[in-house]
């Protein structure tokens, strides 16, 4: 029975990575929004800010609270498992704490624009770029490191941890139900896939 149990924790272990790594495919999709759009400001055009509030909508409702409170989670469990497959990780729940700040503060910017507010456009892409860039880094980090660890405790059949409780939230705009909210993003989402 002991086998059996560890079986699934390497099942469901996989199950939890194959979701992380879904999730940062479709957050690279947001991110490159987000870069060709600011650079659109950047260039004195005018980029789809209806469109921009809604990434960022998205980005603070799935990415920041789903998403690396998994992660989050993943590293709490790996730590208490296998401090040593740890190491070097600890900055991980900080990295979230400020990739969400960050993610606040271009979604007020944008909310402000759409209000109507006066904001420069210079302050505007530049909490852009910052985003992007953290976000962007911060991802490669992961996938380099901390995904392949637990890959590599999945293939030697070595999960110690259940992930069968983690949350589990579907996501609003690529899971299987799309959130009423989320239409327009997910229209604009198909004609850039029909457009290449
Ligand atoms: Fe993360
Ligand atoms: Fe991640």
């Amino acid at each position: 029975m002991i086998v059996d149990g560890l079986t699934q924790m390497n099942k469901n272990a996989a199950t939890v990575l194959a979701e992380l790594r879904t999730d940062h495919k479709n957050m690279a999709l947001m991110i490159n929004l987000l870069e060709r759009e600011s650079n659109r400001i950047y260039e004195g055009g005018e980029p789809d800010y209806e469109l921009l509030g809604d990434v960022m909508h998205y980005m603070t409702v799935y990415p920041d609270a789903v998403h690396h409170p998994k992660e989050d989670m993943l590293y709490a469990e790996l730590k208490a498992a296998r401090p040593d497959l740890s190491v070097g990780f600890e900055r991980i729940t900080m990295d979230h704490r400020h990739i969400a700040e960050l993610s606040v503060k271009l979604r007020n910017d944008i909310a402000a624009i759409n209000a109507g507010n006066a904001i420069s456009r210079n302050a505007v892409v530049a909490d852009a770029l910052r985003y992007v860039n953290t976000l962007r880094g911060h991802m490669q980090w992961e996938e380099l490191d901390l995904f392949r660890r637990v890959d590599e405790m999945i293939r030697e059949g070595h999960v110690s941890f259940d992930t069968a409780n983690f949350i589990r939230q579907s996501d609003p705009v690529f899971g299987p139900e799309i959130e009423h909210s989320f239409g327009r993003l997910v229209s604009s989402i198909r004609e850039i896939a029909a457009s290449h």
